[in-house]
């Protein structure tokens, strides 16, 4: 056939395809392009035209395969021919001095181990297998022992090299399985996700979810229109390269063709790694893709070989993860919550993202400055952070990833759960509702009431509360004294036994000392701390509802605003009958004896 096709041609598709490919090295892998986009397309388009021309000249080696090929009806699967392995985890340093402990006695090497320190990268792994320089299958990591076929997939990703460079200092290698990682940057990203939403589909959560659905696709027209990138880490059998440390591979990897991430240190003492790692943690959200740790490899190969594997992850290496306190995510919808005081809260509903081992789905936005001033809309890519066991919060939007169609936030004019007014007083940020009775305060303050700290009522949870309050049973919590067994027993999700528990519980919190009974009240700004002090202070509540705002000012810790706050809730007609009923009910306050609150003493 190809007898009928003028040599001149073949020559000219051959000399397009060897200087694309050689560009598109240039470009991805060294980073250091020697022509223009524009000259770049202008041979595409040339080769691509010749290859229409002459069909018989098509090759899946061709630089023009990256468009993707016909759909296929499933992926086969291939056995790796040796394992991937996952990698230890290891979040401390302890751990990783244990693991360079751990490889010297194994290895009795003295103390000179070094190790090579690499991103990890958060994408998927994949094993490509090149013959003589071709490559020829792609698959994906699976259960590590085979995984799916997803070569014309694969072959669609710009930085994978479909024919390897002959380098001076290496020969291409006749059989050469390598592995890396796929994953979607930043940028490529948030582009992606901008095209979905005018094409009116949904955004994908986050980076690796996208690289794994584009990875995926069973037509790979749709994987090459998909930003996806590639490093390589490492190999799997391999004939005819010689090296004998991982560095020394990584750069005969990149003299082939490949990419590897310029991040990579090499031939580090276990101490070197450790300063890395802080280093890298650092510049972690200035990368322009999404690492979630380190990885750390013995660099010798021989030493690598000595030391082997367990079943499931390499002696030789070990991922030292960084603590995942923040995450990005989408915004899904801002809600407003109303609590024990009538401040309206503004709330997060986020796209669920792990941090820390923990699913996030919401995150407070305090109030409506904090969202003005953070610019957060409906529909934002938000960078989320949780610290301890504080709520999480959003840090910042992700502004590059912003479509245009995200919605700005507004703050009801009503409360959203009794429908009563909303006021914003002078000089404060907060909204609140001005109604006492909303179910919303009530069941807040109920919840506050029976916490820890307070009663510590056991079994009084929210949904029971919220069940309480929505049928009327409870509309303050000195109802709580008057409930009976009956009543509860017709509740949902509750028995005969849960409710005899939960009246048991009742009876047993009835005896309470009176700082833990101030508490209680949820008088605004008198925190634990604070309703300490005023049980200090005090010999008796009747006292204590009896100060004015400078009897109360007078005292140690007691500032203007709390002073204020105390008097008035005593002087309010509707919480001096509650906490009457309260003590009608059955409610002991405990006065702790030797309070060192002589002061208001008989006031
Ligand atoms: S080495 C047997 N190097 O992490 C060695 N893995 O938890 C295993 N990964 O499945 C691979 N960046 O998907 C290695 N620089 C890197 C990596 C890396 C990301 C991923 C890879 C692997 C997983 C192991």
């Amino acid at each position: 056939m190809s007898a009928i096709i003028d040599p001149a041609i073949v020559n000219k598709v051959e000399e397009l395809r060897e200087s694309l490919h050689r560009h598109n090295y240039r470009y991805y892998v060294l980073d250091d392009p020697e022509i223009s986009d524009a000259e770049y397309d202008r041979m595409m388009q040339e080769l691509i035209k010749l290859e229409a021309a002459w069909p018989e000249l098509v090759s899946p080696d061709s630089p023009t395969a990256r468009v993707g090929a016909p759909p296929l009806a499933r992926f086969d699967t291939v056995a790796h021919s040796i394992p991937m392995l996952s990698l230890e985890n290891s979040f401390s340093d302890e751990n990783i001095i244990a693991f360079d402990e751990r490889i010297r006695k194994h290895l009795a090497a003295g103390e000179n181990i070094l190790y090579t320190a690499e991103p990890k990268l958060d994408g998927l792994a994949v094993e490509l297998v090149y013959e003589d320089g071709k490559m020829v299958t792609a698959a994906t990591r699976g259960d590590g022992l085979s995984g799916e076929l997803i070569t014309t997939n694969v072959r669609t990703i710009q930085s994978v090299p479909l024919i390897l460079q002959n380098s001076r200092r290496h020969a291409i290698p006749p059989y050469l399985e390598v592995r890396g990682e796929v994953f979607i940057g930043h940028d490529g990203f948030s582009r992606l996700n901008a095209e979905r939403l005018d094409q009116n589909l949904s955004p994908f959560a986050n980076p690796r979810n996208a690289a794994a659905g584009s990875l995926r696709q069973l037509d790979s027209t749709i994987t090459a229109g998909r930003p996806l990138e590639i490093f390589f880490y490492g190999v799997g059998s391999v004939t005819g390269l010689s090296v004998d440390s991982h560095w020394d591979l990584l750069q005969a990897l990149k003299n082939l063709g490949f990419r590897i991430n310029p991040l990579i240190q090499p031939r580090l003492t276990i101490h070197r790694v450790l300063d890395l790692y802080r280093e890298l943690s650092e510049k972690r959200y200035s990368l322009p893709y999404e690492i979630d740790g380190m990885v750390i490899k013995v660099d010798r190969l021989l030493y690598q070989q000595q030391l082997g594997s367990t079943s499931r992850s390499p002696r030789w290496a070990i991922a030292y993860k960084f603590e995942a306190v923040q995450a990005t995510t989408i915004v899904d919808g801002i809600e407003v919550q109303v609590g024990r005081t009538g401040t309206l809260t503004p709330v997060a509903r986020l796209q669920p993202v792990q941090i820390g081992g923990v699913t996030v789905s919401r995150a407070t936005l305090h109030n409506e400055d904090e969202i003005r001033k953070k610019d957060i809309r409906i529909g934002d890519t938000v960078l989320v952070q949780r610290a301890g066991d504080v709520i999480p919060e959003v840090v910042k939007v992700i502004e590059t990833k912003r479509s245009g169609i995200e919605e700005i936030f507004k703050m009801p004019s009503i409360c959203p759960v009794c429908g009563a007014a909303v006021i914003r007083e002078e000089g404060e940020v907060a909204v609140r509702c001005v109604n006492a009775e909303c179910p919303a305060q009530i069941k807040e303050r109920i919840r506050h009431f029976a916490a820890k700290g307070a009663f510590d009522i056991d079994g009084m949870g929210d949904k029971l509360i919220d069940q309480m309050v929505d049928k009327g049973l409870l509309t303050s919590y000195a109802d709580i004294f008057q409930l009976d067994k009956n009543t509860i027993e017709d509740l949902e999700r509750m028995g005969s036994k849960s409710a005899q528990n939960l009246i048991d519980a009742i009876e047993n919190s009835r005896q309470i000392t009176f700082g833990r009974f101030l508490y209680a009240l949820g008088i605004r700004y008198a925190g634990e701390h604070v309703a300490g002090i005023l049980a200090d202070s005090f010999d008796h509540l009747d006292n204590l509802s009896q100060a004015s705002r400078s009897d109360l000012e007078a005292i140690d810790g007691i500032g203007p605003t709390v002073a204020a706050s105390v008097e008035r809730f005593f002087q309010q007609p509707e919480n001096r009958e509650t906490v009457s009923r309260l003590l009608k009910r059955g409610v002991i306050i405990k006065y702790e004896t030797g309070s060192k609150g002589e002061l208001l003493k008989g006031k």
